[in-house]
């Protein structure tokens, strides 16, 4: 896959990370905790799943052919970066990259894991399996704009990391699966209210007194992912001056806005200023105009990509 390189970034503040996660706790514990606890991984369609495991059986496979098909699937590459940097395995330093965890695994254990991830029932309602389909489209673009976008970066390097920026892009929307697994009521009323009263899914999700990025903040906690990937689960909707708005966590947030305007996923948060986090990240004038001129292409790669949901 060229969008991919492997370096590394610098790591979000434990700072950032952890006092946000104190005032998540409080917010999920007394509702959503039970449910949330006993997900374990974000249900993967079954062909996605299988194919990773018959690759894994094939003794001339390729690690760069296993690679794109984990970062093909927000569940799976979740799955891969949460037990990689599991007390099981406990790197000397957080593993942020499905390619340094492929190598630090091996191929039987990512089979292990690609065997223990919950398998999304085609039984299941067909407006779960739909939405699922959706956001995971959506997650695949957005981690490519968010590549590209990382290069052009100018603080903190995070330009230097491409693989962790696309990685981040591609699971920040945990929790909004999650909400859609566990809270599948809820997850309907959010719908119709955003629907019914023309606001974004974010928006909707207030009234419930929860939102994706909390919920998605919880889950990383509780999987113990690794605190880049954390912060922008857990922000990718902050205000930019919000102290624990990140570079990378900007990014995200600019890229999951730009992939929404591709029309490849509902209205799920409210209009950014595109100019101010231009500034704000340090993009060179013109990448925006640019990045938009490759829209339609990467629409078609990332729908290409997500076939294999359904
Ligand atoms: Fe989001």
């Amino acid at each position: 896959m060229g969008i991919l390189l492997h370096r590394q970034a610098p790591m979000a503040t434990t700072t950032q990370v952890s006092l946000s996660s104190k005032v998540i706790d409080i917010t999920v514990r007394s509702r959503q905790k039970a449910a949330l606890e006993r997900l374990e991984s974000i249900p993967t369609p079954p062909l996605a799943l299988n194919e990773i495991i018959k690759l894994l059986n094939d003794a001339d496979s390729s690690v760069l052919r296993l690679e794109e098909l984990i970062l093909s699937e927000p569940g799976i590459a979740a799955m891969v970066i949460k037990v990689v940097n599991s007390p099981v395995y406990y790197p000397v330093h957080p593993i942020e990259t499905i390619s340094r965890a492929i190598m630090f695994l091996g191929f039987d254990e990512i089979k292990k894991i690609a065997m223990k991830v919950g398998v999304l029932s085609p039984f299941k309602q067909k407006d779960i399996v739909q939405e699922l389909s959706m956001i995971a489209n959506h997650s695949i673009a957005t981690a490519m704009i968010t590549a590209m976008l990382s290069e052009q970066i100018s603080q903190n390097n995070y330009g230097e990391d491409r693989s962790l920026a696309y990685l981040v892009g591609l699971v920040h929307d945990i929790g909004r699966m999650a909400i859609v697994t566990c809270f599948t009521d809820n997850w309907k009323k959010i719908r119709y209210k955003a629907k019914s009263e023309n606001i974004s899914l974010f928006a909707a999700e207030k009234s419930f007194l929860f939102n994706h990025t909390l919920i998605g903040n919880w889950l990383a906690d509780r999987w113990q992912l690794p605190g880049n990937i954390k912060n922008a689960v857990a922000n990718h909707h902050a205000p930019l001056n919000d102290s624990a708005t990140t570079p990378l966590s900007a990014a995200v947030q600019l890229a999951d806005y730009l992939s929404y305007k591709l029309g490849l996923d509902e209205h799920t948060a409210p209009d950014i200023n595109e100019e101010a986090f231009v500034l704000y990240l340090g993009i060179p004038a013109g990448f925006l105009d640019y990045m938009k001129s490759q829209l339609g292409a990467i629409k078609k790669l990332s729908s290409d990509m997500a076939k294999t949901m359904l």
